[in-house]
């Protein structure tokens, strides 16, 4: 059993964490209520601005759309940015799948646009020893889906002279294990029940496991890339749900002499059959993954994502969509990077003008060539 963080008795509260992603009533996260609970920041209009004028380019549709919405400290990265002083990027990914579905893409597709706007190195962690733990997978299993999706994380296109990536089962050992004992040493097992909501019956790996994710925010972690800049900053984009591991490792890191690590932290993606959560990989059918056909696209599309369109056609020209549910618009927002053209079917759709099938169609699209643009970058 799970023992899940803030779970009253009787009543069913929203729980974000990395292993559980479920909202109040199976209704929708209140992302609101999880910046106050967490201790984050929320993305203003000014931040958005502030990043427009350094980096000379328009945000990200990521961020103009408020799918990155939350932060930690980003304003001093960016004041450190101004003076001239770099940091570097981590993000990461627990492979748990043979492929990669839209919403694993996207702290990756967001991750390769900060290092091209700030042109800064990244680190993508594979966090192998923690699927072989709460997976249950075997640790040659584990690590053989590393190595898929490490394909796929390629695939996105980083810049490949400023980018390492690794495996934890590979890579830990001398100066990131060094690291990993000394942030151990500054967390109580109180402290890890309290943020992870561990139990009496987790075995000891899982316990354990938090420093892993911990370390790569530390340059002194990577001494081949940061060897004698001990000081530059991390900036770590991932989904909220990562957030307990940050919070831990930005407690730890004064007390061991070390920068706190910034972040950046997105909203999640929501299943095709409507927001309730993020994305399963283990129901085929609610998720639309890098690895499927133009034809298995507009399939799923068409049979499964959930449309907020009216059930009869009159009924539609008269009442239009509800967008608040709609999967299809919800998906365009995400990925149709036209600003014009996304308000102009928020007009039509909404006031039902515009059918569903006609955003269904107009998705496939944009999913296909967004996928087989995926698919072409990998085989480079
Ligand atoms: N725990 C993450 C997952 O299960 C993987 C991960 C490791 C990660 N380090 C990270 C995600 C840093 C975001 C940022 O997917």
């Amino acid at each position: 059993m799970e023992k899940r963080e803030g779970e009253g008795e009787g009543e069913e509260e929203q729980v974000v964490n990395p292993w559980t992603v479920s909202a109040k009533g199976g209704g929708k996260i209140d992302y609101d209520k999880l910046i106050d609970q967490f201790g984050c920041q929320r993305i203003d209009q000014s931040l958005v601005d502030r990043i427009h004028r350094l980096t000379s380019r328009s945000p990200h549709v990521f961020l103009r759309r408020g799918v990155f919405f939350a932060h930690r400290d980003l304003n001093e990265i960016l004041d450190a940015y101004e003076r001239g002083e770099k940091f570097y990027l981590y993000t990461g990914r627990g492979p748990s799948s043979e492929a990669l579905h839209l919403g694993h893409l996207i702290p990756f597709m967001f991750t390769k646009y900060l290092q091209e706007a700030f042109k800064v190195p990244l680190v993508i962690q594979l966090t192998d020893d923690e699927k072989c733990m709460w997976k249950n997978l075997t640790v040659e299993e584990s690590q053989r889906l590393a190595r898929e999706n490490a394909k796929d994380i390629i695939a996105c296109g980083f810049d490949v002279t400023r980018t390492f990536i690794f495996s934890d089962f590979d890579y830990v050992g001398g100066a990131f294990y060094k690291n990993m004992v000394k942030v151990g040493k500054c967390v109580t097992y109180n402290k890890v029940v309290g943020i992870f909501g561990f139990t009496g019956e987790d075995h000891i790996g899982k316990v354990s496991f938090p420093p892993v994710q911990a370390v790569p925010s530390f340059p002194s972690s990577f001494p081949h890339l940061f060897g004698g800049q001990d000081n530059l900053r991390c900036l770590i984009p991932c989904a909220i749900d990562q957030d307990p591991y940050f919070r831990m490792t930005r407690d730890v890191a004064p007390r061991i002499g070390y920068q706190k690590p910034a972040l950046i932290e997105s909203s999640f993606f929501p299943a095709m059959q409507g927001e309730t959560g993020k994305m399963s990989a283990s129901d085929p059918n609610s998720a639309i993954y890098v690895t499927d056909s133009a034809k298995e696209i507009k399939n799923k599309i068409n049979r499964y994502a959930f449309s907020g369109g009216q059930d009869s056609i009159e009924k539609h020209r008269e009442l239009g969509a509800n967008l608040e549910v709609d999967i299809p618009f919800k998906y365009l927002s995400f990925f149709l990077d036209d600003d014009a053209k996304l308000e102009e079917i928020r007009k039509e759709y909404g006031a039902g003008r515009m059918l569903t099938g006609e955003v269904k169609q107009l998705l496939i699209q944009v999913l296909t060539g967004l996928v087989e643009r995926h698919v072409g970058l990998g085989l480079l």
